[in-house]
């Protein structure tokens, strides 16, 4: 079957419908938006006919999780990463970034120390403090030549913990870099948190778009089932399929105590699922494949055409994404740049009239994350816009 990922949706308002998106009219008008992380594409075919069908039904009081749901994401789990999940040991939940400061508030206590690396996707950096807790960073090791990836700093993670330590929050595969961790980084990593006893939440929202032909994720609790007792891994349709506004996500957690515990501690706190975004996700997972197959090809064009565009940009480096539709790029020597006031986000903003994301808020000054999960057209466009100003 074939898929339209060619011709741009309109989501500006008003054009656009009265629906204003937050990616589309942040910065206004006549800037190109490359910045939150949802794509400009409509979710597959399957999932809109789900939908329409349940609106056709019109009632949309509480739900209750749907065991077909459950079932459908064993089976996404079992064909797409070789894990026998169980229907029980799911909790969904209205996202994942709700999910993750419910991890911080049900499985640490005030003042307990919650660690993250950086550069990471900007929320991380706020679950401590938000819940009370007692923030924790370590940096990761940037590229050591052009090209190279980033990479995890184990030294710097160890020395970052401290006894008060109880929590890692771990994005895998990891945004903003792209990087899809090895098992040796891994092997690593978890080496820590049995040491530290530490528990992990493993965010693993970008796992499907693994880019590069034949690369295979690997849930954290999969690779290392020794600790499955102490990771809790989130997942949700809303990345790979688009579906970022119907507030769905899910926390896969097998072992039935901390479970319990997690379930106990995020009573109240957040609301039943919605309607809507539970059957997207079942029909997403029982019927998506093939859209996501056809994104995946897209995706890679474009990190291709990005690749391109930014060799060309004297003093600006990129390892190219491993997964995802986000790429992390290193402003701080970009020529064009050079001696100018401001954060390279907001000059790219005013000069190009293109939003990116600013790398600040992501623990990393001089950098910004492009969103490169759009149209080629509404992307050819936004990249001519900045080699205008990166460009030799
Ligand atoms: C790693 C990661 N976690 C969480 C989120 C947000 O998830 P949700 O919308 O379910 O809160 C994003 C969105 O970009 C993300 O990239």
């Amino acid at each position: 079957m074939e898929f339209d990922f060619a011709t741009p949706v309109e989501r500006r308002h008003p054009s656009g419908g009265d629906w204003p998106s937050q990616k589309w009219h942040r910065y206004g008008d006549d800037v190109l938006p490359l910045w939150v992380a949802d794509m400009d594409f409509a979710s597959p075919p399957a999932v809109i006919e789900a939908l329409r069908a349940r609106v056709e039904h019109g009632v949309f009081g509480y739900g209750l999780v749907p065991d077909s749901l459950r079932e459908t994401l064993c089976a996404w789990s079992a064909e797409h990463y070789g894990w026998a999940i169980e229907p029980g040991w799911q909790l969904w939940l209205p996202g994942v970034v709700p999910a993750l400061h419910m991890a911080s508030l049900a499985l640490t206590e005030p003042g307990d120390g919650v660690l993250t690396v950086t550069p990471i996707y900007p929320p991380f950096l706020r679950v401590a403090e938000r819940t009370g807790r007692m923030p924790q960073q370590a940096a990761m090791s940037a590229p050591a030549a052009p090209g190279e990836p980033w990479r995890l700093d184990l030294a710097a993670l160890e020395a970052a913990i401290t006894p008060e330590t109880r929590l890692l929050l771990w994005c895998h595969p990891h945004n903003p870099t792209g990087r899809v961790w090895t098992r040796e980084e891994l092997a690593g990593l978890v080496e820590l948190v049995a040491r530290h006893d530490l528990y992990v939440v493993s965010d693993e929202l970008h796992c499907d778009l693994l880019l590069d032909e034949g690369a295979r994720h690997v849930p954290l609790a999969v690779a290392f089932p020794e600790l499955a007792s102490r990771i809790v891994t989130l997942w949700a349709p809303s990345k790979t399929f688009n579906l970022a506004g119907l507030t769905t996500a899910c926390a896969v957690i097998p072992d039935a105590g901390l479970r319990r515990r997690f379930a106990k501690g995020i009573k109240g706190l957040t609301p039943d699922g919605n309607v809507l975004g539970l059957v997207a996700a079942e029909a997403a997972h029982a019927q998506g494949e093939a859209w996501r197959q056809a994104l995946l090809g897209v995706l890679r064009g474009h990190r291709q055409a990005l690749v391109e565009r930014v060799a060309g940009w004297p003093g600006v480096a990129m390892s190219p994404p491993e997964s995802t539709y986000l790429a992390w790029l290193d402003l701080r020597e970009a020529r064009a740049l050079e001696g100018l006031e401001g954060a390279p986000q907001r000059l790219l903003l005013e000069r190009a009239g293109v939003a990116l994301s600013d790398g600040a808020d992501f623990g990393w000054p001089g950098f910004a994350r492009l969103n490169f999960g759009t149209t080629a057209t509404q992307l050819e466009a936004a990249l001519a816009r900045l080699d205008a100003v990166l460009g030799g």
